[in-house]
């Protein structure tokens, strides 16, 4: 079966990068992707392609070559899943915030949708791909509401669960260390399976597509995310031991990395994991880890989460404890406020949980990042005080909008966000902080000037010499 006709639900971080990609690698097939957001398909449609909703390295010149060619961005979903031969399912699927599993299972109500809109749309036979991070056996529960029907539409739903990171999604996707597809056993599930193999293989080398059941794929993908995000908790809890010994942690990373076996990737300590996927789907399998009756294995993977929140307070705490104790009223800078570097994406950024915790201890805050708008950064504090009336409220104060307007500057330029500050935090590994005058910036610091390196990006041994009392993880 050759796809001439693809659409994807779902225009996000996702559905956007790897529809443009297929398309711009598949000239004769049809790809729409779209969405309920009428604002998101409007960015994307912009000629001005600085104006795309997400920003991400080499993402505007593959737009430009698809763009209106074979890609196409609409908020017509009916149209599209009607035309389609292959629809990606690609819409989020948040951590729940009611209800039973509240606070850890995933939320699938968007998946639902999709499946249900698909059921009721399509007059000839689908291939439904899912794309988006799902508990196992999701495809099961897509599958009912899709056949529920009974219209003599036939329904194939494969697993192809994306790794692409965030910052390096169009390297990531042109160059795949794999591609995986999960389907049925069935005559029809093979060739499904086959023709979305060869999609892929417009560009990818066969031997990197590999097959597996259904229930595998969607379970790879959580397993690949927690295994990713242990490393990091892993690296993280060495650094507060680290922190107690005189060691250093990138030291120690090169040492331990050199071992093939381990491997040197992803060993980078930090303020703590963020983005939209590692917390997200690590509670999902703990929560479906209990729901299964596995305890000790819900416990072994929670605490990979436990230690990512000890690292993002263990940093706080100790700000708070390096200025005397109170931060009350002091002025403290935040470089960065993007989950890494390379993307305009907050989603469960170390920042704001930093940022929120200093705000309970009334500093005054002044952020400064390269992509990230001030729109977005202060709904991301005003959402963090709704979680916590919704899920964690643990004694800490719900902060009003007035309150955060108030304490909360967001600058334009980084030397502005700096002046007069008591201390400095930063939150992103963005390359341009390495470029900065420190010189400069300790000279406009009230004194004694501190500087606190959540991502370890700025040499100790220069800016000791500079005069700033300086922190950076793991030293
Ligand atoms: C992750 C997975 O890498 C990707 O395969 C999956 O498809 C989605 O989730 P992403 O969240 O986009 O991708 O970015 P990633 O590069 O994995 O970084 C996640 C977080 O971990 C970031 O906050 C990053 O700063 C942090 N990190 C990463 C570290 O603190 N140290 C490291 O060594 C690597
Ligand atoms: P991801 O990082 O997984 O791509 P995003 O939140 O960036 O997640 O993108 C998901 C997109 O899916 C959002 O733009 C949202 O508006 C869209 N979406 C959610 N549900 C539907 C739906 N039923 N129909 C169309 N689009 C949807």
């Amino acid at each position: 079966m050759k796809i001439k006709n693809i659409c994807c639900i779902g225009a996000g971080y996702v559905g956007g990068p790897t529809m443009a990609v297929i398309a711009e690698n598949c000239p004769h097939i049809k790809v729409t992707v779209v969405d309920l957001n009428a604002q998101r398909i409007k960015d994307w449609n912009d000629e001005d392609l600085s104006n795309l909703p997400i920003y991400e390295p080499d993402l505007a010149g593959v737009v430009k070559i698809a763009r209106g060619r074979n890609l196409f961005f609409s908020t017509d979903v009916e149209k599209a899943i009607h035309e389609a031969e292959m629809i990606f399912i690609s819409v989020n699927t948040p951590t729940k915030t009611y209800g039973v599993g509240k606070g850890m299972a995933a939320d699938l109500k968007f998946i639902e949708l999709c499946a249900r809109q698909i059921a009721d749309v399509s007059k000839t036979d689908k291939i439904v791909v899912e794309k988006s991070t799902l508990p196992v056996r999701t495809a099961q529960t897509i599958n009912t509401i899709l056949t529920s029907k009974q219209n003599g539409v036939k329904f194939q739903v494969l697993s192809n669960p994306e790794f692409l990171a965030e910052g390096s999604a169009i390297a990531d996707l042109y160059n795949p260390d794999r591609v995986l597809i999960g389907g049925g056993d069935s005559k029809d599930d093979q060739l499904a399976v086959q023709a979305l193999f060869e999609i892929y293989n417009n560009w990818v080398a066969k031997d990197k597509i590999i097959t597996t059941n259904l229930w595998s794929s969607e379970l790879s993908k959580l397993t690949a995310n927690a295994f990713l995000a242990q490393r990091i908790s892993s690296i993280n809890s060495f650094s507060a031991l680290c922190e107690k010994t005189g060691s250093d942690i990138d030291e120690i990373a090169q040492a331990v990395g050199a071992d093939s076996r381990i491997g040197s990737k992803f060993l980078k300590s930090s303020v703590g994991f963020g983005g939209s996927c590692f917390q997200k789907d690590i509670l999902n399998l703990v929560y479906l880890c209990r729901q299964f009756n596995l305890p000790e294995v819900a416990d072994y993977w929670e605490q990979v989460i436990k230690i990512n929140d000890y690292q993002k307070n263990r940093f706080v705490k100790n700000i708070i404890y390096s200025l005397f104790n109170t931060v009350s009223g002091k002025k403290i800078a935040i470089l960065g406020w993007a989950f890494k570097k390379d993307t305009n994406d907050t989603r469960e950024s170390p920042a704001i949980y930093v940022t929120d915790q200093l705000l309970q201890d009334k500093a005054e805050i002044h952020i400064f990042d390269p992509k990230v708008c001030a729109k977005q950064i202060y709904s991301d504090l005003e959402d963090i005080q709704i979680q916590r009336k919704n899920i964690y409220s643990g004694g800490l104060q719900v902060l009003s909008i007035n309150a955060i307007r108030k304490m909360v500057k967001v600058h334009n330029n980084p030397y502005n966000a700096l002046k007069d500050s008591h201390a400095v935090c930063i939150l992103t590994e963005w390359e341009e902080f390495k470029t900065y005058d420190w010189k400069k910036v300790y000279k406009n610091m009230l004194k004694p000037a501190f500087l606190f390196d959540g991502r370890g990006v700025l040499l100790k041994e220069a800016i000791n010499e500079i005069g700033f009392n300086f922190y950076s993880i793991g030293k």
